[in-house]
């Protein structure tokens, strides 16, 4: 089969409750990876801080048609876009000890996503196209390459005016260094949620975001300068978006001539981040998992997600943007109201033109298996939300320990929810979830269920790290649906694989468990300062 070494990988990094994935089962300080990547000697283009404004409203955003007139392309908005995304969200102390916190979450805060920036000329960024490397830091762009004229329009040709590319790639050690094996997973979980908060900040400036997905693998190492030779830890391209100020051209275009990015005269030298690695084998099967070039006629929904449109409310999407964090412990006692419940679930939905998911080209692959604790009207147990309404009948077939399959009190009925079992699931949540009790304590969890064999088998192995960038996409969501409902909530990268499946009654891999999430009260970890995100703010 030929996407047998995808399946012999997850299985080999799925965690047992008798074995934990192959990891090294304790922390080497002295190999502590450098969170921040910079290449010395490349020029460093400062970006603005641009403080979060009343305008737009977070709702709007998310309700297609509904996006803020197109922002002009030029230094200050490109800094507003990075500012809302990749950049530092806020410094946490105690005793000697400071790290820095971001806008995209990251498994164990590790931050193995690098962003870049391709574009042509811009005011006051720019007068001649450009790749950079963001450095969050420092909230500025390093120029790796400047290049000429002719290329910049045979790479744009077809693209709508002010149109400019994002990059994003992976360095696994920095995950790697804690998590071993099955750090690869949460490398592509935290590119996901990357690429969610770059096209919900895009959408705050009225720009749209597509990703670019006839290039292979080995084009974009061209064009975002990895492929260059040196001695620090590798960077592994994952996706490149186009981000653009206009409608969208339909069928978008092909985005030429990466390849040629390689011979451009490359600056500045990547910084070591560990002084010694170890090896887990990630860089093998990342290499086994590049996209091959072409354009893919990728599956659609046979019936779109529909919403509910719940109605709007008054919070600033920058405010929450920049004030999400990660409960660090939920209070055990918060309980969130039905509709807010449903609010939130219907915003995970990838109705048709609705942001962050109009990004991706490939119809929903994931659901939603809820545990439900503390919701209010709705008894607890286990609920499934169906992301692709076609997969009703398949997933009937293999979620076999499901009671029933009947909608709960008062659910919108474009809400495809279901309650499977009635049932108190917070013990099972908390053993499920690698024994933290933040899955118990909150008023849900959940598990995202991915379709597995069929995707894998249409596309080849290719598709594996696309499923993780579609849940750390829906995970970057539903922090900002916590903040917005004035809850909190956690991505939980650590759980136990297939006892979630015997739970659900999953008995092969036409279905996988591949995140997990909860969402509920936060109790702040009072002995914790907080400081601004940078200095002058
Ligand atoms: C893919 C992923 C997996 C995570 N897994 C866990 C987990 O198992 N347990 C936990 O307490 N937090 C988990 N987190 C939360 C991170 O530790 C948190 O995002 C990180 O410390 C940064 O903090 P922030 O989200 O407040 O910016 C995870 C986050 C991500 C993105």
């Amino acid at each position: 089969m030929k996407e047998r070494p995808v399946y012999d990988f997850h299985e080999a990094t799925k965690h047992r409750i008798e074995a934990f994935a192959p990891g090294p089962g304790f922390l080497d300080w002295a190999t502590q990876p450098d969170p921040f990547r910079r290449y010395a000697g490349a020029r460093l283009i400062r970006l603005d801080t641009v403080a979060p404004t009343d305008e737009p409203r977070y709702d709007a955003v998310f309700t297609p048609g509904r996006l803020p007139a197109a922002a002009p392309v030029n230094h200050h908005t490109i800094s507003q876009l990075f500012y809302d995304s990749l950049a530092l969200s806020a410094w946490k102390s105690t005793g000697a000890s400071r790290w820095a916190l971001r806008v995209n979450a990251s498994s164990g805060n590790l931050h193995p996503t690098e962003g870049y920036l391709v574009c042509g000329p811009v005011p006051g960024l720019c007068e001649r196209p450009l790749v950079a490397h963001y450095a969050a830091r420092a909230h500025g762009l390093e120029v790796r390459a400047e290049f000429d004229p002719e290329r910049w329009h045979t790479l744009c040709a077809g693209f709508p005016a002010g149109t400019f590319f994002l990059g994003l790639t992976s360095i696994h050690w920095r995950e790697a260094w804690k998590y071993g094996q099955r750090a690869y997973r949460y490398c592509m979980h935290d590119a996901g949620h990357a690429l969610g908060a770059l096209a919900i900040a895009a959408a705050g400036l009225g720009w749209q975001t597509r990703l670019l997905d006839a290039p292979g693998t080995d084009e974009l190492a061209a064009l975002l300068g990895t492929s260059q030779p040196h001695e620090a830890e590798p960077e592994e391209p994952d996706l490149l978006l186009a981000c653009m100020p206009a409608p969208v051209p339909e069928p978008l275009p092909a985005a030429e001539g990466l390849r040629s990015f390689a011979a451009l005269s490359w600056q500045g030298s990547p910084n070591q981040l560990s002084p010694s690695h170890v090896a887990w084998g990630i860089e093998a099967f990342a290499a086994r998992v590049r996209k091959p070039h072409g354009a893919i006629a990728y599956e659609t929904f046979a019936a779109p997600p529909r919403s509910w449109s719940p109605p709007a409310r008054t919070v600033a999407l920058r405010r929450i943007i920049r004030q999400r964090r990660s409960a660090v412990a939920m209070d055990g006692e918060t309980r969130l109201s039905r509709d807010d419940f449903y609010r939130l679930l219907d915003r995970t939905l990838a109705v048709p033109g609705a942001v962050p998911f109009n990004t991706l080209p490939w119809k929903s692959h994931l659901h939603l298996a809820l545990l439900v604790h503390r919701v209010d009207d709705i008894p607890p147990g286990l609920y499934l939300l169906v992301r692709d309404p076609a997969q009703r009948a398949l997933l009937e077939q293999a979620l076999t320990r499901a009671d029933t399959w009947v909608k709960p009190p008062g659910c919108p009925e474009q809400l495809p929810l279901y309650c499977l079992i009635e049932a108190d699931t917070r013990g099972a949540a908390r053993e499920i979830s690698c024994q933290q009790d933040i899955a118990s304590d909150g008023c849900f969890s959940l598990a995202m269920l991915a379709e597995f064999d069929a995707p894998l088998e249409r596309y080849g192995a290719w598709f594996y790290p696309r499923l993780y960038w579609e849940a750390g996409m829906i995970g970057q969501l539903l922090y900002l649906e916590a903040e917005a409902a004035g809850i909190r909530s956690t991505g939980i990268g650590c759980f136990f694989d297939d006892p979630m499946h015997e739970v659900l009654g999953v008995k092969d891999h036409r279905f996988q468990d591949l995140y997990h999430f909860t969402v509920g009260g936060a109790v702040e970890d009072a002995r914790l300062t907080t400081l601004p995100a940078y200095a002058h703010e």
